[in-house]
């Protein structure tokens, strides 16, 4: 390990500068336009593996857009891990906001930026630069491993499970390790065991058939954009609680043992909403925050639009007006289910002077993983090494839907090894990579690779 640790430490540098190339190219998985992009992102993931040592490196079509595999097995006896991971990144508007351009990584004080840097492309990049220190000082690898990168996450995924379907006997591994996650807090690393799901939807309200004078006509026709606020106004209680009917029948309450833990946590409301701008927080009672991020399910609005937005003032009446609406998902409720009570439930409440189409984008279904499971235990091990601290065990309240398929359709268990940030700004303008979370991921997925096969072999060390 030491010759390892001691690679790590004097390629710092060039780790930054390739890490940088990666973060250039504008791979945004939702918009067709960049479509050239992706496959370059593909491409030099692809290349990348080669160049550090990983065999059979392939891109493999889907339906849309392709997955990165590659491949090192030449550990007989030993764990086969699955990593997998994302080369696709969400959009970067508003791109005013940003302090500097999203696809040139900018260092400032301890922290990379760029678009990707922390979601995914720079936690994908902490397993290669492991592999490769291995690769460099020893020839070889404590595991084996396979990887899949894919480049549909951001946009649900849709064509992965296809995807696992038919490469079973490919993928054959003992678990999977994803690092797309964020540590509870900086210095505080953290095993993940649980993720929300997600139901992602669309309302589209037609009041008169085309845009009308303010003037001549108000008064006459529901306003669409009223008609849809009345209706979002209507989707929360004073409780906080969602009022779809039926919307809490399969939720999993948490259990005493869990809340207990969470209340143990270095967690404070006042300093979190200090941090966020916030006077007060907000959210359904009866549960603390953390509850509510984490076992929670939660319905937002995502985005508003109709009538005029631009500069000065036009007046108006307009015949469309829509909304973008997610609601997070916890264990034990089904995204298509909820979907469906969705739609139900909005063409109830719309009022009959406009017509409603509600339409579902995309779903998938929250995880919850083992914790004693001998990849969660290494996990453990290797991020006291990795961070010189015991981390602690948490949920977060984002999605990753292939987590659920990995264990239905391959029956594997999955280990979430993240090193992000809850302040990274994830799909947000100015995201970054911790520095530190960077060079300690690198060192804890060394030792990670290094305590598997002994946690698999002999379960939990004393
Ligand atoms: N890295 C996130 C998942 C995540 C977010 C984990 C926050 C932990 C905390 C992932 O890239 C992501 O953003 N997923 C989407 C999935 C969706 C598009 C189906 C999400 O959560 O919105
Ligand atoms: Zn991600």
């Amino acid at each position: 390990m030491e010759q390892i640790l001691q690679f790590i430490e004097e390629n710092k540098a060039r780790y930054i500068e390739e890490l940088k190339s990666l973060l250039a190219i504008p791979s945004i998985s939702t918009n067709p336009d960049y479509k050239p992009d992706i496959e370059r992102c593909a491409q030099w993931v692809a290349d990348h593996l080669t160049t550090i040592g990983m065999n059979n490196t392939k891109i493999l079509p889907t339906a849309g857009h392709p997955v990165v595999y590659a491949e090192w097995l030449e550990a007989p006896g030993k764990p086969t891990v699955l990593i997998y991971g994302h080369y696709d990144v969400q959009p970067v508007d508003p791109i005013h906001l940003w302090t500097s351009p999203p696809f040139e990584a900018t260092i400032r004080g301890e922290n990379l930026y760029a678009r990707g840097s922390a979601d995914d492309k720079g936690q994908v990049f902490i397993h290669l630069k492991s592999i490769e220190a291995y690769m460099k000082k020893m020839g070889n690898l404590p595991i084996n491993l396979k990887m899949i990168i894919e480049g549909e996450e951001e946009i649900g995924s849709e064509h992965l499970s296809t995807f696992l379907k038919e490469h079973k006997e490919l993928l054959k591994a003992d678990l999977v390790v994803i690092s797309d996650t964020s540590m509870f807090a900086r210095d505080v690393p953290s095993v993940c065991y649980g993720l929300r799901g997600l139901a992602y939807m669309q309302i589209d309200l037609i009041g008169p058939n085309k845009d009308l004078h303010s003037g001549s006509f108000g008064g006459s026709v529901h306003n669409p954009i009223q008609a849809l606020t009345e209706i979002i106004a209507q989707l929360h209680d004073k409780n906080g609680r969602i009022t779809i009917s039926g919307f809490y029948n399969d939720v999993l309450p948490l259990t005493k043992k869990e809340r207990d833990a969470y209340r143990k946590l270095p967690w404070s409301d006042k300093k979190y909403a200090k941090e966020l701008g916030v006077t007060q927080l907000h959210g359904e009672k009866g549960f603390t925050t953390l509850e509510r991020l984490w076992a929670r399910p939660t319905l937002e609005c995502n985005g508003i639009y109709g009538g005029f937005t631009g500069e000065g003032a036009k007046t108006v009446l307009p015949a469309k007006a829509s909304a973008k609406i997610s609601m997070r998902l916890v264990p034990n409720q089904k995204s298509d289910k909820i979907a469906k009570l969705f739609e139900k439930h909005i063409k109830k409440i719309t009022p009959k002077t406009v017509h409603v189409n509600v339409s579902y984008i995309h779903g998938g279904e929250a995880a919850i993983t083992p914790i004693d499971s001998p990849g969660v235990q290494a996990a453990v091990a290797a991020l006291e090494k990795g961070f010189g601290k015991k981390p602690l065990y948490q949920r977060e309240g984002g999605s990753i839907p292939i987590v659920v398929q990995f264990k239905q359709l391959l029956g594997l268990d999955t280990v979430l090894l993240g090193f992000g940030l809850p302040d990274e700004n994830a799909h947000a303008p100015d995201e970054f990579l911790n520095l530190g979370n960077f060079y300690g991921g690198i060192r804890t997925v060394a030792h990670f690779y290094n305590e598997l096969p002994y946690f698999v072999k002999n379960g939990k060390r004393k």
